[in-house]
């Protein structure tokens, strides 16, 4: 249940208005394929020391239906298991829809080599933010790291603590024949 918090939240942002220039909504088209979690920030109820695990690279994709997928492998002690959220396109642009009709915003930074994803939930009848900065490659980017930092403070500001987690290859499936 953690997990899926988590990865729903990662995933993913809230609150028309909540982003901010110099952002620019993303489409679908725009943010198919490979994405690396570069940074992230929150204040959901979970232990700390969950929230600085190793990261596994994901991709937004469309499945055989059409229909976008954000997708990740991740290692578990059984093995590699495929993680996939389908999402929607929300009616405001920049803004994506799980099944459960979370809203996430994601929002290019210049140059869309970064995004933000920005969600906000309800657990436990207390609200708490997830956002993050996703990145197109592993490349330092101190202004993509600047405008995020400036992004959580505004979202965050008492408890604004950024953790930039340690990156791992997505593990590899084994293939049905
Ligand atoms: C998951 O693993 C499969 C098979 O190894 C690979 O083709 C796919 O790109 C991986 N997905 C992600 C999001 O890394």
């Amino acid at each position: 249940m953690q997990l899926l918090a988590f990865t729903v939240g990662l995933g993913l942002l809230f609150v028309a208005g909540a982003m901010m220039p110099p952002l620019t909504p993303a489409r679908a088209e725009q943010i198919l394929g490979k994405w690396h979690i570069r940074s992230w920030a929150g204040n959901m109820p979970i232990p700390s020391w969950k929230w600085s695990d190793p990261l596994p690279p994901f991709a937004f994709e469309r499945n055989s239906l059409g229909d976008l997928e954000f997708r990740m492998n991740l290692t578990k002690p059984i093995g590699c298991i495929p993680f996939k959220l389908p999402l929607y396109e929300g009616e405001e642009l920049g803004t994506f829809l799980t099944w459960w009709r979370h809203l996430i915003y994601i929002h290019f930074l210049p140059g869309k080599n970064f995004a933000i994803a920005y969600f906000r939930g309800k657990m436990n009848y207390r609200y708490y933010q997830i956002m993050m900065l996703m990145g197109r490659t592993l490349e330092a980017d101190l202004d993509a790291v600047r405008i995020f930092k400036e992004f959580v403070e505004t979202k965050i500001p008492k408890t604004g603590e950024i953790i930039t987690p340690p990156h791992v290859e997505a593990c590899e499936l084994v293939q049905d024949s």
